[in-house]
């Protein structure tokens, strides 16, 4: 079981679980291996790392983060039954500290329609798959399903059962984002004093951000006695997506006068997690999110720019370096040397492994022969490149050529790597990214449509690195590709290809009949 001290609130990611589910955020094993390491250093206490019944490659990922990871405990996801509960703990019994979540929907409608069950039935269910659970893991966590609109009387009758079984912390999941901070410390309050039980174990809140309150919701839970804060790094997450990691880290350290709870969080390493999450999902950072959005720290009036050069506590309630980020400044140019990237990449928050500064080197060289000035978002968007999280994808860009100008048709000649045998392939176009994105689609016919197509600037200047994000759709399913470069057709490019792998990826993933939201 895990202790808490009286005043800690501890911190479940479930950027890997909940937040993967969102439609188009599939990652790779290694990009999720990159997350949840990051996940670690930062001082999370539980990851949770998937749902291994959903497909092999999530059963896959969870295994091999299991045995990766050094201080957080690993958790799995399992539905109310033994099948998922067996594959869940042969993915975490790697762990050295495993973690089997096991839920079951409790509110009417998930009664009558989702798992189409009796209150009885669901009873019998808690006690069996919880006692199962117990029998492999010693530390058993458990959710009703949409506890939020769940009654009263049968919330607490559930979450005793549970206890009774042998869970050692109970989430209540606001599964649809509907409560409001009022009743969601309500909830908790009712169920502490009725189930004296709850004050020896761990109260955890899930909340999602249909309504905008998913932060809120989850503080005030706190307030009320939760000691466990389930969110995601961007609030990344189904629909409107789950409680934003930053924004309770954060909240938790401004306001100790309101709220004295500690996390084991280092914050610092806040703004490099937001990024390699927004880069491996796909899902750019809306510029004015609280925390880690583009402007969050930015002060456009006069009014502000004034009092910020009197006073930074004027209009500022946190310091940039507080979430990890330095002043823009120039960093290098092309006579950088090794020793002076690894220190820039260092004091970015990086550490990184010879070979994979090696590589980063060279992009650096290419780049800083392309661009005169080299500012750390450009070295930020080229760690998101790092050949790490891109090598192992099934096609690669190795070429391409384009014309373009007033005369129409463009044309795009493109070398494609596909499964590492080139295929040289040309195409017309109307405009150069139509163009390659044709030629592209040549070489690898799929049926997905184009849903979304955005271009961003990393920073200013004719000479930017253009950022771009794809987004497709095959089958109903979403995955979204990004990638950066100085030319922004390359860049269309090569996150067109790496959406186009992320659909192969999806392709693999069967999904189990009941998704867990
Ligand atoms: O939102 C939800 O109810 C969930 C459960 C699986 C905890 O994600
Ligand atoms: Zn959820």
């Amino acid at each position: 079981m895990v202790k808490v001290d009286k005043e800690q609130v501890l911190i479940f990611d479930t950027t890997l679980r909940d937040g993967e589910q969102s439609p188009g955020a599939t990652m790779s094993l290694s990009e999720k291996i990159e997350i949840a390491s990051l996940l670690d250093e930062m001082g999370v206490d539980i990851i949770e790392a998937g749902f291994p019944i959903a497909s092999e490659g999530d059963f896959e990922a969870v295994s091999e983060i299991s045995k990766v990871i050094e201080n957080a405990r690993v958790c799995g996801l399992a539905r109310a039954n033994k099948m998922d509960i067996e594959r869940c703990w042969r993915a975490i019994d790697r762990a050295d500290k495993p973690r089997i979540h096991t839920f079951i929907g409790t509110s009417p409608l998930h009664r009558e329609f989702q798992v189409r069950l009796s209150k009885e039935e669901i009873l019998d269910k808690i006690s069996e798959t919880v006692q199962y659970a117990k029998t492999f893991c010693e530390d058993v966590q458990w959710s009703p399903m949409d506890a939020t609109r769940t009654e009263m009387d049968f919330l607490i009758k559930v979450v005793r059962l549970a206890i009774e079984a042998g869970a050692s912390t109970i989430n209540i999941p606001d599964t649809v984002g509907y409560t409001a901070p009022k009743e969601s410390a309500e909830i908790i309050r009712k169920l502490i004093s009725a189930i004296p039980e709850l004050k020896e174990i761990v109260v955890s809140t899930h909340c999602h951000n249909d309504l905008g309150m998913a932060t809120a919701n989850s503080l005030a839970a706190v307030e009320a006695g939760a000691r466990q804060v389930e969110c995601t790094i961007n609030g990344l997450g189904e629909r409107a997506g789950n409680t934003a990691l930053e924004e309770i880290a954060m909240a938790l350290r401004v306001r100790q006068d309101i709220m004295p709870f500690s996390t084991n969080l280092d914050t610092k390493k806040l703004i490099r997690a937001s990024r390699l999450v927004s880069t491996v999902s796909g899902f750019p950072v809306q510029f004015n999110k609280a925390i880690v959005g583009k402007n969050a720290f930015a002060h456009e009036s006069g009014i502000h720019q004034d009092g910020m050069l009197k006073h930074a506590g004027t209009f500022e309630i946190m310091k940039p370096e507080d979430i990890g980020l330095t002043e823009t400044n120039l960093v290098m140019g092309k006579h950088s040397g090794r020793a002076a990237l690894r220190k820039k990449i260092s004091d970015l928050g990086f550490s990184l492994g010879d070979n994979q500064l090696q590589d980063l080197f060279i992009k650096f060289k290419a780049l800083a022969d392309r661009k005169k000035e080299v500012y750390d978002e450009d070295l930020l968007a080229l760690l998101s490149e790092n050949s790490m999280t891109r090598s192992d994808e099934l096609l690669q860009l190795v070429d391409l050529e384009v014309t373009c100008g007033t005369k129409a048709p463009q044309t795009a000649k493109a070398k494609i790597s596909i499964e590492g045998k080139n295929h040289i392939v040309e195409s017309t176009g109307d405009g150069p990214v139509d163009a390659t994105f044709n030629a592209i689609k040549k070489v690898f016919p799929h049926s997905a449509h184009l849903q979304h197509f955005q271009i961003h600037a990393v920073t200013e200047g004719t000479d930017a690195q253009a950022t771009v994000s794809v987004r497709l759709e095959e089958a109903g399913k979403m995955v979204t590709g990004q990638s950066s470069d100085t030319d922004t057709v390359v860049a269309s490019a090569k996150a067109y290809i790496n959406s186009l792998n992320k659909l192969v990826l999806r392709r693999r993933k069967k999904a189990p009949e009941a998704v867990a939201n």
